[in-house]
């Protein structure tokens, strides 16, 4: 690890005088998986998401509206239908695989489920130190593998011998995140890291990559249907339906006052933010009804078949991402503007 960044804390290199804040930009991004009979899955449809240096951009929605797709896409696994993705300057989906394969390492990303995506059969220190060797810095392994499992609280000594298999789901995370962070990433991107867990190990895994992003400078993309941990650990929140990006804002104004309808209802049919449970979502889920078919979105609004304040304009236009208010941007021809007391009567 670079002794520099680790003991100034987040990588502040970016910010400095004309330079951009900006370290992933995603234009118009699509992906469709052909699905046979002419029939094509509309995964991805127009994404358009800035991730600002050294932040945490929390990504959440129901399952199936294109969560991981997304991650995937910004790690070209694989290459997106269309659209771009620029990555510290350049655009990702133009770069040849050999020059793909000199960034990958700025941009690692972790699983939600760290038990299989572990080689069963290789020891700790090797599946922490393989992208070092792969990247042709086997020799700096000896160094640097024991300072990141220490990082991420695992004693060296006593992984030195030890398999997956060995280890509980936590522990498998925290080797997870080890190998994502022995290659310095700049952006790691965080599928449902913590959704397989238990709720206690769950938070320490929290505050584990939270002492990480600082200590290493990181920037994250963090994924997650759940809206508590999204709120926990996000800076600024994307909330996506079906493909889209409906709503983005800073955390805290974004779950107090949701502006667009879907946000409203995710949010509004959860008791409290505070003791929200896997059970509270569920239910709120079945309040809602089902999403539909990504294989034949619905025309204008893609949540308009599930809208209570949709309109005949709903079903025409496809709403565009604006600011509706300043810092928050919905894509809605109808965003609520009341504060969510004031239109509850409270
Ligand atoms: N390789 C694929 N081929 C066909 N369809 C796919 C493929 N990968 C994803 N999909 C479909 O694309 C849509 C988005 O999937 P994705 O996995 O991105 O959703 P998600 O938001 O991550 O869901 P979850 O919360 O369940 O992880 C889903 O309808 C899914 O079935
Ligand atoms: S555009 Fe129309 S259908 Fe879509 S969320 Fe807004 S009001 Fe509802
Ligand atoms: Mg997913």
């Amino acid at each position: 690890m670079t002794a520099a960044r680790t003991e100034q804390g987040p990588d502040t290199r970016a910010r400095g005088e004309g330079e951009s804040d900006v370290v992933l930009l995603l234009k118009d991004l699509v992906v469709e998986f052909p699905v046979g009979g002419g029939q094509m899955v509309h995964a991805v449809s127009g994404i358009d998401l800035d991730v600002r240096r050294g932040e945490t951009l929390g990504l959440v929605g129901e399952s199936g509206c294109g969560k991981s797709t997304t991650g995937r896409a910004i790690m070209q696994l694989p290459r997106p239908t269309s659209g771009s993705v620029v990555f510290d300057g350049g655009d990702l989906t133009t770069l040849s695989p050999r020059e793909l394969r000199e960034l990958r390492p700025k941009l690692q990303m972790i699983f939600q489920d760290p038990i299989s995506s572990l080689n069963p059969r290789r020891r700790i220190p090797d599946i922490v130190g393989d992208p070092l060797v792969v990247w042709g810095r086997g020799d700096e392994r000896a160094r640097v593998v024991p300072e990141v499992l220490e990082a991420v609280g695992l004693d060296p000594q006593q992984v030195a011998d030890r398999r997956p298999h060995q280890f509980s789901g936590g522990q498998c995370q925290r080797v997870s995140i080890a190998r994502a962070l022995v290659l310095e990433p700049e952006v790691l991107i965080c599928d449902e890291p913590v959704s397989a867990l238990d709720v206690s190990v769950q938070a320490q895994i929290l505050n584990l990559l939270e002492d990480m992003k600082r200590r290493y400078g990181l920037t994250l993309v963090f994924i997650a249907h759940d809206l508590g941990v999204v709120r926990n650990i996000s800076d600024r929140v994307a909330v996506m339906y079906l493909g889209r990006i409906c709503e983005l804002g800073e955390t805290t104004a974004l779950f107090d006052d949701p502006v667009h309808p879907y946000t409203r209802l995710l949010v509004s049919s959860i008791p409290s933010m505070e003791t929200i449970t896997g059970a509270d979502i569920e239910e709120a889920d079945r309040g809602r009804g089902e999403m539909p078919s990504p294989i034949n979105p619905p025309s204008g609004c893609r949540f308009r078949t599930r809208c209570p304040a949709a309109t005949e304009r709903c079903s025409a236009e496809v709403p565009e991402m604006r600011e509706v208010k300043p810092g928050r941007f919905a894509a809605c021809h109808h965003p609520i503007l009341e504060p969510i007391l004031e239109q509850e009567g409270a």
